[in-house]
């Protein structure tokens, strides 16, 4: 008989995961990214020069560049965050990281303790928020509009706490093209967080992984470049810009963070090879690189938005997003996206429903969140025409699907 572990797992570890049933024919599901726009030729010259100029520092941990990652990437992207968000860093204030996951867990593992409050926006990331909840920390979510986090919500929520003597440990956001609305903090509105971050002394963590995939092609600053007190720790990735699968993320912080979280990373460096690649590949060609992605990504949006128009008519609302690749999109109010996840995903059909990206169950109850970027034109077309069908089987809309009127 099979070994039984089951009375040696101590109390409160996560929730045993299933395992992985492949995936979905139409995947609107997760961060992942186009197929076609992986840069494969740039990357595979890439190994090749690099390792044949460098290769031998493999023998090494940390490639002789110490625990906060290989040098020359870090150089890339201290000349790339000053020139493109206006940040005055050095590689010295930079950390690489296996994929922005892991800054988020670094960040979390120097500040937080069960117990303690963290304010958010409210429609937000699946990972940050399973992340504070496992932590037993109060997430209080701020509700956004089409520029970003509502900072006269976030005045008051931060009044509010602070009547009962609560300081929270940080204001998480993702200012720039959010993760799932799109919208992107305005300037105005940063200067405002980063006011009231001053007046009420808490720091901000800003999660700017999709800042690169901006249609215009134009950020603001970031928060980070807009501080006057050192209270930002910024966090960054390559997935979204070049290949989520490669696990490659940063984090820009102040020395006091940094020394925390270079303790809390225990794994001996991320790595090497995929640092290594993404410095040779980048530097040279990472300006003409994104913008082409970007294009590419526009394009699924556009297919997207039509097919949704075609299939859902009215009943599917949304913002067209400035950037990224999602969608953010309201159903009629008797549709529950947790269900339609369910019967959508017996039809092949994979989506986010709302509920897992909010911290209020009740407004994303009819919202779901569809990635754009990895299914190909066709799979977009024909996924939103099966998903219409099955949420015009469940909940009665769209009435018309594909243009035509059905009858039951
Ligand atoms: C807001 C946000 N932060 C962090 C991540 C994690 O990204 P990474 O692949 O860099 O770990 C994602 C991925 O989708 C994200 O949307």
């Amino acid at each position: 008989m099979a070994f039984d572990f089951g009375p040696l797992f101590p109390a409160g570890t996560p929730t045993p995961a299933a395992r992985w049933a492949g995936l979905a024919k139409f995947n609107f599901t997760g961060g992942n990214n186009d197929p076609d726009e992986i840069p494969l030729d740039g990357l595979m010259a890439a190994a090749q020069s690099v390792l044949k100029r460098e290769g031998r520092t493999l023998s090494t941990y940390g490639l002789n560049c110490g625990p906060q990652g290989y040098r020359p990437l870090r150089e890339f992207l201290s000349a790339k965050l000053k020139r493109d968000g206006g940040m005055a860093c050095t590689a010295d204030d930079i950390l690489i990281v296996s994929g922005s996951l892991q800054a988020l867990d670094l960040v979390n593992g120097a500040l937080l303790a069960r117990g303690d409050t963290v304010i958010v926006e409210q429609d937000n990331y699946q990972g940050t928020l399973t992340r504070l909840a496992r932590l037993g920390v109060n997430a209080v979510g701020i509700p956004l509009d089409r520029h970003g986090m509502r900072i006269d919500v976030l005045a008051a929520a931060l009044a509010e706490l602070k009547s009962r003597g609560v300081r929270p440990k940080f204001i998480y956001t993702i200012p720039t093209v959010q993760n799932p609305t799109g919208t992107i903090l305005s300037e105005e509105r940063r200067r405002e967080m980063l006011r009231l971050a001053d007046e009420y002394g808490v720091p901000i963590v800003e999660d700017d992984c999709y800042s690169d995939l901006i249609w215009s092609g134009e950020r603001p600053p970031s928060l980070y470049a807009m501080s006057k007190s050192d209270n930002v720790i910024h966090i960054g990735s390559f997935s979204k810009s070049i290949a989520p699968a490669l696990r490659v993320g940063f984090v820009v912080a102040p020395w006091q963070i940094m020394a925390r979280m270079l303790a809390l990373k225990t794994d001996a460096g991320s790595g090497a090879l995929e640092q290594m690649v993404l410095a040779e590949y980048c530097a040279p060609y990472f300006t003409e690189h994104v913008p082409a992605l970007r294009k590419g990504l526009r394009k699924k949006l556009e297919t997207l938005m039509e097919a949704l128009a075609e299939q859902f008519g009215t009943a599917a609302e949304f913002d067209d997003p400035k950037g990224g690749i999602f969608l953010w999109v309201k159903l009629p109010d008797n549709v529950d996206s947790m269900k339609l996840y369910q019967a959508a995903l017996k039809e092949g059909v994979a989506i986010n429903p709302g509920p897992d990206w909010s911290t209020d169950k009740t407004h994303s109850k009819s919202r779901m969140r569809l990635c754009f970027a990895s299914p190909s034109h066709d799979e977009i077309r024909q996924g939103v025409a099966v998903l219409a069908e099955v949420c015009r089987r469940e909940f009665g809309v769209p009435e018309r699907s594909g243009n035509v009127e059905r009858g039951n």
